[in-house]
């Protein structure tokens, strides 16, 4: 599909928030979003990176419509923090900060950084501005996961512990999870005649902070391979904005799920176990001590 942003429909009266806005796929996405009228609310866990991000954005697009505001994924307080003061309606959040491959670490929270960044934290999110998405007339949640998705099962124990850690391992759970995710929150929309819409994208492989210059060998390869990260942000934008694009629906490059335009994918197979999504949700519900208030 040689869908490009150009053709997303005008966002006057609409506001996005997004996860990670200072950098890579959510700047790209910032600028999209707001260069068709929405409001975008750049989200940042350094405030800094997100004033500079938001410079950028204004700077291309005189007049754009943005704010940032602190919000680190990995810390449930400061989900609440942030959500606290949010009042809605909220038309599309992107769920789309994340962290790849670093060595083990554990969040605030006590949780393996990754699981609790790339998942936990918008699990969270989420939860807590439902009211808000509810609050809109057809509000989507778009939630960013990745190819690394599909190569791994889903791992429930050790959400704590360093024992058996392996960084790229620890990545693929948290993007299954974003996947297992989105499949039980459509699932749990559907059920109650909700107008929210519930998505998945991933960018194939786009060249942004997410391996950093120095990651070597590996790093190199990537920067010659890699698509931009306006190219990368199609298939989200795609998600979140398209009028055919559809609550359930993942969404990835069109050339092996590598490059390329917005592509409708089939789940993968890890990510479409029923008894595996309920499972993460009731576990995050646990850990979170949110619910959602459908
Ligand atoms: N690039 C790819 O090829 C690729 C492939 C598959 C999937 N993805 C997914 O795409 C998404 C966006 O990544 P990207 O490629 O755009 O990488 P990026 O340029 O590194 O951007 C990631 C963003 O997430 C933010 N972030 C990291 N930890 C956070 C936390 N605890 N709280 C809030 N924000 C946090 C980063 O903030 P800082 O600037 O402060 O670090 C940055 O703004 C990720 O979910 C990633 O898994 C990317």
């Amino acid at each position: 599909m040689s869908w490009k942003a150009s053709a997303i429909e005008d966002l006057s009266g609409k506001t996005v928030v997004i996860t990670g806005a200072n950098s890579g796929l959510g700047l790209a996405s910032s600028h999209a979003l707001a260069a068709k009228g929405a409001h975008v609310i750049m989200t940042a866990r350094d405030e800094q990176r997100g004033w500079a991000a938001k410079a950028k954005v204004e700077h291309a697009i005189p007049g754009a419509s943005v704010e940032v505001r602190r919000l680190d994924t990995s810390s449930l307080d400061s989900v609440r923090s942030f959500t606290k003061d949010f009042s809605g309606p909220l038309d599309i959040l992107l769920n789309n900060a994340g962290i790849m491959a670093i060595p083990f670490s554990q969040s605030v929270d006590g949780y393996e950084m990754h699981l609790a960044t790339n998942h936990l934290g918008h699990f969270a999110l989420t939860a807590l501005l439902l009211e808000s998405l509810k609050a809109a007339p057809a509000a989507r949640v778009v939630t960013i996961s990745s190819v690394a998705g599909k190569q791994t099962a889903m791992s429930f124990d050790d959400i704590t512990t360093e024992t058996g850690y392996e960084k790229w391992s620890a990545y693929a759970r948290s993007k299954l999870a974003n996947l297992l995710f989105t499949a039980e929150l459509d699932r749990k929309l559907r059920d109650v005649g909700s107008t929210i819409s519930a998505l998945a994208a991933h960018p194939g492989l786009s060249d942004t902070n997410l391996f950093p210059d120095d990651s070597g060998r590996m790093g190199g390869i990537v920067k010659r391979l890699a698509q931009s990260a306006d190219a990368g942000a199609l298939p989200q934008l795609f998600a979140a904005t398209s009028p055919t694009a559809q609550s359930g629906q993942y969404y990835g490059p069109s050339f092996a799920e590598f490059r390329g335009g917005p592509k409708l994918l089939k789940m993968p197979t890890v990510a479409v176990s029923v008894e595996e999504a309920q499972k993460l949700w009731a576990q995050s519900v646990d850990v979170t001590g949110l619910d959602f208030s459908f």
